[in-house]
């Protein structure tokens, strides 16, 4: 099959792209700004900037694409919300890129998507719970969630939550920062208040492939890890399976002034993943094994 990805130089999209290569079998675009950071591999890659109107659309029609996970989005939170028309242009305009060359090509759509979708006073949240986004990102994603599911009908779309990967290049998240830090001996600030749920880019990019070609299921789908944790918790468990002591300092999230809103009680309810899909939303002490082997290869 045709399968193109979207964000191929993201952490997600570049697990996927890894997964794809891995698996054999597929022609695969891999599809980002600029060009590829990805090792190479068995895939094409195309430069296409989300929201310009032209790029995305010419290279999947170019590819034929039969299938399409579109995990290209922007995901500074704050830096969103200071600029918000690149975040609607990034998240909306290009989600609807995306899910109108679907439409044209009949070719299947994932969408990915955030537990940023709900306001977090309520949380964890099951994909029938009312979204209610707060902040510059969370609501161009929520768009983004309705122009896929509109304009390609028939499409998934998948929220994950609080992304990270131990994989040789990946990008520097809040799990990757506490391991840093800790080896140099620095203290790790956490938030104490906000409770999340938290997704293994692998273990994501699995779930959202399987979506993808082995499923039609169509609608809203939540395939993050399957623990609810505090931020505090989680950089514990981190610092734990990588055997490292040292200072993680709870916060509050209202005593740092931070330019976007931030769910608090947040989390993803998960059952309709684990009873729908062969790969499973894993625990925590998995995905961080999982994690620890991944940076042990590096
Ligand atoms: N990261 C998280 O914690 C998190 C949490 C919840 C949901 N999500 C969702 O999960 C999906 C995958 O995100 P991720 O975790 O893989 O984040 P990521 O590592 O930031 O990947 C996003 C990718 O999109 C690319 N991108 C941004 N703006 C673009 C544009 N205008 N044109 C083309 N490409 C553009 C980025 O390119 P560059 O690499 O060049 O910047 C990046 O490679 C997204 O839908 C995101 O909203 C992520």
């Amino acid at each position: 099959m045709r399968v193109a990805v979207t964000g191929a130089n993201g952490l997600l999209g570049g697990e996927a792209v890894a997964r794809l290569a891995a698996a054999g079998g597929h022609e695969i675009l891999a599809m980002g700004r600029g060009p590829s950071r990805l090792p190479p591999g068995a895939f094409r890659w195309a430069e296409a900037e989300l929201g310009d109107g032209r790029s995305v659309e010419a290279a999947l029609r170019g590819f034929g694409a039969q299938a399409v996970l579109h995990a290209g989005a922007a995901t500074d939170v704050d830096g969103c919300e200071r600029d918000p028309e690149l975040a609607w242009r990034a998240n909306v305009d290009g989600t609807a890129e995306v899910a109108r060359a679907c439409r044209a090509l009949g070719a299947r759509l994932v969408a990915v998507s955030t537990d940023y979708v709900f306001d977090g006073e309520a949380g964890p949240y099951g994909e029938d719970d009312r979204p209610n986004p707060r902040g510059a990102y969370a609501r161009t994603k929520r768009c983004g969630e309705e122009a896929a599911l509109l304009l390609a009908p028939g499409c998934a779309v998948a929220r994950v939550a609080v992304v990270y990967s131990g994989r040789p290049g990946a990008k520097a998240t809040f799990a990757t920062q506490v391991v840093e830090k800790l080896r140099r001996g620095e203290p790790v600030k956490a938030f104490s208040d906000q409770l999340v749920s938290t997704t293994l880019a692998a273990s994501g990019a699995a779930m959202c492939l399987e979506l993808l070609l082995e499923s039609d299921f169509q609608g809203v789908l939540h395939v993050s890890d399957a623990t609810v944790v505090s931020r505090v918790e989680f950089a514990e468990r981190v610092a734990r399976r990588f055997g490292l002591v040292g200072d993680i300092v709870p916060v509050k999230t209202a005593e740092v002034k931070l330019p976007a809103p931030r769910p608090l009680k947040g989390g993803l309810k998960v059952e309709r993943a684990a009873a729908l899909l062969r790969h499973k939303p894993l625990g925590l002490d998995e995905a961080l094994d999982r994690f620890f082997a991944e940076w042990q290869a590096r």
